[in-house]
């Protein structure tokens, strides 16, 4: 039996009868008609029966597939659950594919079953860049397709354990309403693929683009759909990826996989920092901050630029920390130290591209711009840590002597925290209780020589 419904092309939405306008998007003349099965009944389940929680063996659960590319593992707790259905999220020319190819082949090599299907570009063009990465292509198989019957069609007749669609965008069905691309078009071609992946238990990833808005193109409901949800970031430094999950149904979200783009295509970061302290040299405007990402550390440079105001209103730019942040530092800094910088443009940045959530990067943004604001530049790497209360002290982080650990292991010299304690790293350690101690401990610190 049939019943009908009505629904909105451009986002998704559901209406139990038609609307000149959708309510959820605003969008006029997108409601349109469609076919939908009714519930069949009972009479087609004869056979369903419940299990007993208490009788599922664990042990029959397949373990996860580690790709062995550890900072994709890393991401997803510990590689990919079978069975699961994920989705690859990231900006065009961010690496997608690349990446996506790299795994396929690890995954074929050993042993797995992996189906790659592109709408996305001609098979010459996929060889190319497979020929490019140097990987093992024998056992990848490769269907360029835009049309879902395709895809079906070959999963009638083949029984592969991972598929790759690149992307969903590309894929189309005549059953559906509206073109490729559409909203309607990702979320109904979508369904259907996860529908008959979980019938074979087929594991299955789905590769999106994302706007300009930074929100993956095709309805919000895809996203519930799936298992995991990846995305493929770069920022400020070019040859940089960052993976992370927004969503994962196996693990957390704070995991980061660190990937640079190489003409032989992406290669894992595995120590971040290990450069960090060769490059180092001496600048005013700087200051040091160690942010963790999932259970790494990263050393990020905060950089200021205090200076002359040419507008009617000082400028107060922020780039990683929120303004607000800003603005309220700002306020501590002209308060406990007298300073008057009302007449100034201040400018912040994160350099790297990390956005530190942690509160403890209080302590290096008023260093950095103190330090462009007095115009000193520390002798040697020197970190900061401390989240500053209203009052101005600051105040201690649980996890930091670990941090101060890891910024001695990545080259730092110096740290300055608010509580005294020893540490056993060889760098030296200060000691900034307040914003008024941190003024006297920057002094000091510009004259010390290593
Ligand atoms: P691609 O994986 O096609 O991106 P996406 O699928 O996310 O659209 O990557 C495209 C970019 O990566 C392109 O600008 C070329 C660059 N690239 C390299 O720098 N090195 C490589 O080895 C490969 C394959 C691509
Ligand atoms: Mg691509």
């Amino acid at each position: 039996m049939k019943a009908s419904l009505f629904e909105c092309i451009e986002c998704g939405a559901d209406y139990s009868q038609w609307v000149g306008r959708c309510n959820l998007c605003g969008e006029w003349n997108s409601v349109q008609e469609r076919v939908k099965e009714k519930f069949s009944g009972a009479l087609a389940f004869k056979s369903a029966k419940a299990e007993a929680l208490a009788e599922i063996n664990l042990e029959q659960a397949q373990q996860s597939w580690q790709s062995g590319v550890k900072e994709f593992d890393r991401v997803l707790g510990a590689g990919i659950m079978p069975g699961s259905v994920g989705l690859l999220g990231g900006a065009p020319g961010v690496g997608k594919s690349t990446l996506i190819l790299q795994l396929l082949s690890r995954f074929a090599k050993v042993g797995k079953q992996v189906l790659y299907v592109s709408g996305e570009e001609t098979a010459l063009q996929i060889k190319n860049r497979a020929d490019r990465l140097n990987i093992e292509q024998q056992k990848i198989h490769l269907l360029t397709a835009f049309d879902l019957g395709e895809v079906e069609a070959v999963l009638a007749n083949s029984q592969p354990d991972f598929i790759v669609i690149d992307s969903i965008q590309t894929l189309y069905s005549s059953q559906f309403t509206g073109v490729a691309g559409s909203v309607s078009q990702v979320k109904e071609t979508a369904a259907r693929l996860i529908q008959l992946a979980k019938l074979q238990s087929i594991t299955i990833m789905l590769i999106g683009h994302i706007t300009k808005e930074g929100q993956l193109a095709g309805p919000k409901v895809l996203e519930h759909m799936v298992d995991y949800v990846l995305y493929l970031e770069t920022e400020s430094q070019p040859n940089l990826r960052i993976l992370r999950s927004v969503k994962n149904r196996f693990g957390s979200l704070a995991e980061v996989g660190l990937f640079k783009m190489t003409s032989h295509g992406l290669a894992e970061i595995k120590n971040p920092n290990q450069t960090f302290a060769k490059g180092f040299e001496e600048r005013t405007g700087t200051a040091v901050y160690l942010a963790r990402e999932g259970s790494r550390s990263l050393l990020v440079e905060v950089q200021a630029l205090v200076g002359e105001n040419s507008q009617t209103y000082p400028a107060r730019t922020a780039v990683g920390l929120e303004r607000n942040r800003l603005m309220l530092l700002l306020a501590l800094i002209e308060k406990y130290l007298g300073l008057n910088l009302q007449g100034l443009d201040v400018y912040l940045n994160l350099a790297g591209g990390w956005k530190p959530e942690e509160p403890t990067v209080d302590m290096a943004v008023i260093a950095a711009v103190l330090s462009s604001y007095l115009n000193i530049a520390f002798k040697a790497p020197t970190v900061f840590f401390g989240e500053v209360a209203l009052t101005g002290v600051f105040q201690q982080h649980s996890s930091w002597q670990d941090q101060i650990k890891e910024a001695a292991r990545c080259g730092c010299l110096h740290a300055v925290v608010p509580v005294a304690t020893k540490v056993n790293s060889g760098l030296k350690v200060h000691v900034a209780a307040n914003i008024v101690a941190l003024h006297e401990c920057l002094l000091e610190l510009k004259t010390l020589k290593i």
